[in-house]
């Protein structure tokens, strides 16, 4: 069980302000609801045939969730969930894309105790911290459940045992105060989240998503409609960047990847020559398993030890420490240069109009990736989208917005009901998809590890679009 010194709540309060231009209607998608004990169905269904959309200034406007509905937006107000991983965070989001409170209770001192996340000790770690990141949510957003249009969470991808913690938690408030419920996809919000900081960003636009355990490049179409470009085919750069931390010793309570931008400063680039993942794949996807494995043989044969921590390095040992860690940053970044190129190639023949290349997830708090990718986009002449640092590592902000974008869309389910049992299943999604591959982007080297069990997010929009046509 986690102590209560590891919930280090931070919060910030910031003032942004966006409205969204809508481009197509989409139909409701049945979302974290819970499954396959029809007591509990049962349950689900005498609640939604008496629910009615909640009143307010746009509620005339508001078509029940049995079809498209269309709401204003700068009188929503969203509370945000997001338990995914290793953050249990929440936030409050006005429809017009205000900020009005965004806390993260990060699991940083377990981070450093397992060198990595343990679902298990996870869980426990996101149970203990889920009540009070939300109710600190509400309060400084000086609100009460009342006062909320919808409530939404993350339902997947990510770990079962935390994302049920988040999911139990959102339906309990959104049962007991009857909102409706948003069920959204993680690496979509690491995308749309962009959405909320620059106004003029519509779609199509590309983006890559890195964080510890996506890579994704993808042509985001319109909203919920995504073609996947590339992904890895085996581990993330985020993993890539935490194992190397931890192979060098640094200190870990802030993940490995901001411990691996700050030595890479003091270090040499091209000292250790380390050769750039898939040169001969022509494709956009991804792979850093490779790149782990040389990092790792580069510090065994210059025998570092990592239980000496960094602090107390001699100078010799740091210096060969910052080279390792800037020659594997650069090459890391390589790889995804490469990647994105390639796929902004890609993308302009499939939407000439392209402008925009989002980068998100919490690899793309990193300045020297920003500047690379900076000059990519530069070359091919389009404009980087990068959130702030605060809005790319996960956040209950872009779960909130990605709520307010489907919920005005009419994507929603109806409140649950008030009493669920503690042992409910529910509709979550480990594995899951954002979109279609694209036909160039199909990997024959790709893993098991990312065989699918979900449709993904943009097939069942589409299914539910063709029902309704
Ligand atoms: O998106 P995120 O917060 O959580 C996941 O969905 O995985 O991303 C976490 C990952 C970790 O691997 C962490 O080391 C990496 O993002 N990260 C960074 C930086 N800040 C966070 N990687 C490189 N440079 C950074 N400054
Ligand atoms: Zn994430």
């Amino acid at each position: 069980m986690a102590s209560s010194s590891l919930l280090s709540l931070s919060a910030t309060f910031s003032r942004l302000h966006f409205v969204t231009k809508l481009s197509f209607p989409l139909a409701l998608r049945s979302v974290g609801r819970p499954v396959r004990r029809d007591r509990r169905r049962a349950l689900l269904s005498s609640s939604s045939s008496r629910w009615s959309p909640p009143s307010g200034p746009n509620s005339g406007s508001l078509v029940s969730c049995g079809g498209a509905a269309r709401a204003g937006g700068d009188d929503l107000v969203v509370l945000g969930i997001e338990t995914s991983c290793d953050d249990t965070a929440a936030a409050v989001v006005r429809g017009d894309g205000k900020i009005l409170s965004q806390v993260v209770s990060s699991q940083a001192d377990l981070l450093v105790l397992y060198g990595g996340v343990a679902p298990k000790m996870a869980e426990a770690a996101h149970a203990e911290a889920i009540d009070p990141v939300v109710e600190k949510a509400l309060s400084e957003a000086n609100l009460t459940a009342r006062d909320l249009s919808a409530v939404a969470v993350t339902i997947g991808p990510g770990l079962s045992l935390c994302l049920r913690v988040g999911v139990r938690k959102a339906r309990n408030i959104a049962g007991l105060f009857s909102k409706p419920i948003v069920g959204v996809h993680h690496m979509e919000a690491h995308a749309l989240v962009a959405r909320l900081v620059q106004q003029d960003l519509q779609f199509p636009f590309l983006a890559l998503l890195i964080s510890g355990g996506h890579n994704l490049l993808i042509l985001a179409q319109s909203l919920g409609q995504y073609v996947q470009l590339g992904t890895t085919i085996d581990d993330a750069i985020g993993e890539a960047y935490d194992k190397t931390a931890k192979w060098l010793g640094l200190d870990m309570r802030r993940s490995g990847g901001p411990a691996i931008e700050q030595l890479a400063l003091e270090g040499d680039a091209e000292s250790v020559k380390f050769s750039t993942p898939m040169k001969q794949h022509k494709d956009c996807n991804f792979s850093y398993a490779g790149l782990k494995t040389q990092v790792r043989l580069a510090i065994e044969s210059r025998k570092i030890n990592a239980q000496i921590p960094l602090s107390s390095a001699t100078t010799q040992d740091r210096s060969e420490r910052a080279d390792i860690a800037a020659s594997f940053q650069r090459v890391a970044v390589l790889h995804l240069e490469e990647r994105c190129e390639r796929a902004i190639d890609w993308a302009m023949e499939m939407e000439p109009s392209l402008k925009y290349l989002v980068v998100s997830g919490g690899v793309a708090s990193n300045k020297y990736v920003r500047s690379r990718l900076d000059q990519v986009v530069k070359r091919k002449s389009l404009e980087l989208v990068c959130p702030p640092a605060s809005l790319c590592t996960d956040n209950g902000v872009m779960i909130a917005w990605t709520g307010i974008e489907h919920f005005r869309m009419g994507r929603f389910d109806p409140p649950p009901p008030a009493e669920e049992p503690d042992d409910a299943m529910y509709d979550l999604r480990p594995r899951w998809p954002l979109g279609e591959e694209h036909v160039k982007g199909r990997s024959e080297a790709r893993s098991l590890r990312t065989a699918r069990i979900h449709p993904s997010l943009t097939s069942i929009i589409q299914e539910s679009l063709q029902k309704q046509s």
